[in-house]
């Protein structure tokens, strides 16, 4: 059994130990700012940690900033990003009193982990990672020194508050593989501090983009959770579909119409075939306009909530957030020099 098929099934069991034994457990996830937040992170992720959090688990989101400039040029418009996803994050559910929100940069003890954590692993094993390899050919840019190590920094990100549940997408399962051999190897070297986190694969297929390729800000195919529903509208109107009238579910040679028929589909909570049968020969106008009802009224009561907060409420969650990851960190920290035989 390879490493995903057993992480996979773990699943049914882990999260029955979850919803039994939610003090047992802390959530550490989070994402880059590399643009808005999208339907897709919401209904693939944000959305499971509002979940996480309700049902009693202590959960900390990070606002990865360092990991931004691992495969581009700058960092672009990384404060604006910080800012519309914390606000996505409060209106979607999630409750700063019970949820740290917070950013890498803001937390020097998390990132001085690093340090140690470099010492830890093999060129070899940095070169392995599947999803850096992926990232790396994606980039068109030389491997640099980040994009290479950055796996052992996300670890950091984990370990620092001791977390040991990570939910994240199939494609950061290398990334909790490490962190669980840093925590062993720590270990084994100076002694026990750090768990080794289990990840939550997210349960929700990924959702396509409305040209059926990855929904990714960069490629223009993405309902942002911060647009207007005129913006939305707009959006999936010009969506490329085909002249067909009669509306089917066929990823395969009909990647625009299925795109359209998945995002329904996910905000109705029905299947995709169900909704082209409804559609049926009245061609993709009327599919349009069917997904953009959906999914403006699926995103009503969160965008209403996001139009009701104010600046000041980001800068206030980021500044609390920020600082309670930070006390956790020199506590961490401080563990960490003990048992290396670093405190002077
Ligand atoms: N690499 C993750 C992503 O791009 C984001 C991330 C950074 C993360 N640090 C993390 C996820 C720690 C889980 C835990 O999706």
């Amino acid at each position: 059994m390879d490493s995903f098929t057993a992480t996979a099934a773990r699943m049914p069991e882990l999260r029955a130990s979850i919803q039994s034994h939610p003090e047992r457990y802390r959530v550490l996830t989070g994402e880059r700012p590399t643009g808005q937040l999208h339907l897709g992170h919401y209904v693939g992720t944000i959305r499971e940690r509002v979940r996480l959090q309700d049902i009693g688990v202590e959960t900390f989101v990070i606002l990865a900033d360092y990991q931004v400039i691992t495969d581009r040029e700058t960092a672009g418009a990384i404060r604006e990003n910080v800012h519309s996803a914390v606000l996505d994050y409060l209106a979607a559910g999630l409750d700063p009193a019970r949820t740290t929100i917070f950013t890498h940069s803001a937390v020097p003890e998390l990132n001085q982990l690093f340090l140690p954590f470099l010492s830890l692993v093999t060129e070899a094993e940095l070169h392995r990672n599947p999803t850096v390899k992926a990232e790396l050919a994606a980039s068109a840019r030389p491997l640099n020194g980040l994009l290479l190590t950055y796996p052992v920094h996300q670890a950091a990100d984990i370990l620092f508050c001791k977390g040991n549940l990570v939910p994240v997408g199939k494609d950061n399962l290398p990334h909790v593989e490490i962190t669980r051999t840093i925590a062993r190897r720590f270990g084994d070297r100076y002694g026990r501090i750090f768990p080794e986190p289990e990840a939550l694969v997210t349960e929700a297929p990924e959702l396509p983009g409305l040209d059926g390729k990855k929904m990714s800000k960069s490629y223009g195919n993405a309902i942002t959770l911060a647009m207007s529903e005129d913006e939305t509208a707009r959006r999936i109107r010009k969506a490329t579909t085909d002249g067909e009238r009669s509306i089917g579910y066929d990823p395969e040679h009909r990647p625009g119409v299925a795109a359209l028929l998945d995002t329904a589909a996910i905000c109705l909570a029905r299947s995709p075939e169900d909704i082209a049968r409804e559609v049926g020969d009245r061609g993709s106008g009327a599919l349009k306009a069917l997904t953009t009802e959906a999914v403006n009224e699926f995103l009503r009561p969160l965008r209403e909530r996001r139009a009701g907060l104010h600046p000041s409420d980001v800068a206030a969650v980021l500044r609390a957030g920020n600082e309670r990851a930070r006390s956790i960190a020199a506590r961490t920290l401080e563990e960490v020099r003990a048992a290396m035989g670093m405190t002077y």
